[in-house]
């Protein structure tokens, strides 16, 4: 069993991308499938000094794997032949294989999504595509040639059975990595519903969205950032409005991929880590954007939430207790500001010659999820990455 899930364990935007690009890279990956969501969905990879910006396309992609499209997600087809165009200007031609049972969305799911007011969606007929799907009105991509006839003509060829040929894969014990999109927190089901996407984006997704046992995967990853983001309307308990929360979206650089909207920021929430823990099966974490917390004289990290009276360790069903919680919070002492080169230098130190303050912060994580941090990524490039435990598959 080969096939290894990487999971966003928050509202999306935990920086799977570069997750995904340098595992591809470390576990010598043979090929990598999204099973869930569309064009809502916007991975960076920075490769040296360039950057890639992926909406329906893995990040494997720029590697040169072969990459799957799978049934469980919504396409745009016009936004996905200008990503194979761009791909192909830049000297990648990608090794593409869109699912026949794929969703086609289309003029008509963009203008309904763009009526939307209330959740704040990318607006990019995500919702709308799903819902035709589930009252069994939508356009598969093997019908595609009924609705868009010239897109037809230049996709054609990358449509195949995805299910078949990722099965083949993992019997000839290939490695297939699945990665998601948007997070646990905008599941359909598990999310802050009704403000979440329209898909499952958790593991249990893949094997649904691929076509895949669940006997073949053999690992979990789940990817959260050093602290909490959202874009998008929804209940978020450690949301900072004021200028903590201000200092990380500036030196995070914490706005839409897809959309360019400012996202909201917040301290760390382990009840909500827990509750992807959970729900995903996460076997460890990589942690992101660690660096984004230095010159903070403290941390805080979400241990409980009150209730009305109460303690609540368990992450509420419902969105509307979720938004009455209140955070309890254990304080860290912040770490100072270090150069890049300071933390390269740290990459390659033994966990315990790490400043005392990020070890801490580590391992307060791990204590409270009971779950090891495998890898802490402190910046975009593949090599911006400390192994805390290895990876093994
Ligand atoms: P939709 O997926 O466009 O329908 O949007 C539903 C909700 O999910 C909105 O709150 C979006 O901001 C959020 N969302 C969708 N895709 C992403 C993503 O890739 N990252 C972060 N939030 C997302």
């Amino acid at each position: 069993m080969t096939g290894i899930v990487i999971v966003g364990a928050q509202f999306g935007d935990e920086g799977k991308g570069k997750i995904v690009d340098y595992l591809v890279d470390r576990l010598k990956i043979d090929y990598v499938v999204r099973f869930q969501g569309g064009n809502n969905a916007g991975h960076t990879v920075v490769v040296g000094n360039e950057k890639f910006k992926l909406h329906h396309v893995p990040s494997g992609v720029v590697q040169g794997k072969q990459c799957f499209l799978g049934n469980g997600m919504v396409i745009d087809p016009k936004v996905l032949i200008d990503e194979i165009n761009n791909l192909k200007e830049r000297g990648i031609n990608p090794k593409l294989t869109i699912s026949p049972l794929a969703h086609v969305i289309t003029e008509k799911h963009k203008e309904l999504d763009a009526a939307d007011s209330k959740i704040g969606t990318t607006k990019r007929g995500i919702g709308p595509a799903y819902s035709d799907k589930i009252s069994r009105s939508g356009t598969r991509f093997s019908e595609l040639n009924s609705v868009y006839p010239n897109y037809y003509s230049e996709l054609s060829k990358y449509i195949g059975d995805v299910s078949l040929k990722v099965n083949q894969a993992l019997e000839k014990k290939k490695k297939v990595l699945f990665e998601g999109a948007q997070g646990t927190l905008l599941d359909i089901d598990f999310g802050t519903y009704p403000f979440v996407t329209s898909s499952n984006t958790i593991a249990g997704g893949a094997c649904v969205g691929a076509g895949v046992s669940p006997k073949k995967i053999s690992l979990i990853i789940g990817v959260s950032k050093a602290y909490t983001t959202r874009v998008g309307s929804g209940p978020f308990p450690t949301e900072l409005k004021n200028e903590v929360g201000e200092q990380i979206r500036n030196k995070g650089a914490e706005f839409g991929t897809t959309t360019g909207r400012p996202r909201r920021c917040g301290w760390l929430d382990a009840v909500m880590l827990n509750y992807a823990i959970r729900l995903n099966g996460i076997d460890s974490i990589a942690l992101t954007k660690l660096d984004i917390l230095s010159g903070l004289k403290e941390l805080k990290i979400c241990t409980a939430y009150g209730y009305n009276g109460k303690i609540l360790r368990t992450f509420p069903f419902d969105a509307k207790i979720l938004e009455k919680c209140e955070p309890i919070y254990e304080t860290l002492h912040g770490w100072p500001e270090f150069s890049h080169e300071e933390w390269q230098k740290f990459a390659k130190l033994k966990f315990e010659r790490l400043p005392k303050e990020i070890r801490n912060y580590i391992l307060l994580i791990e204590r409270l999820t009971k779950t090891p941090i495998s890898l802490v990524s402190f910046g975009p490039d593949r090599n911006d990455t400390f192994i805390r435990h290895k990876i093994l598959v």
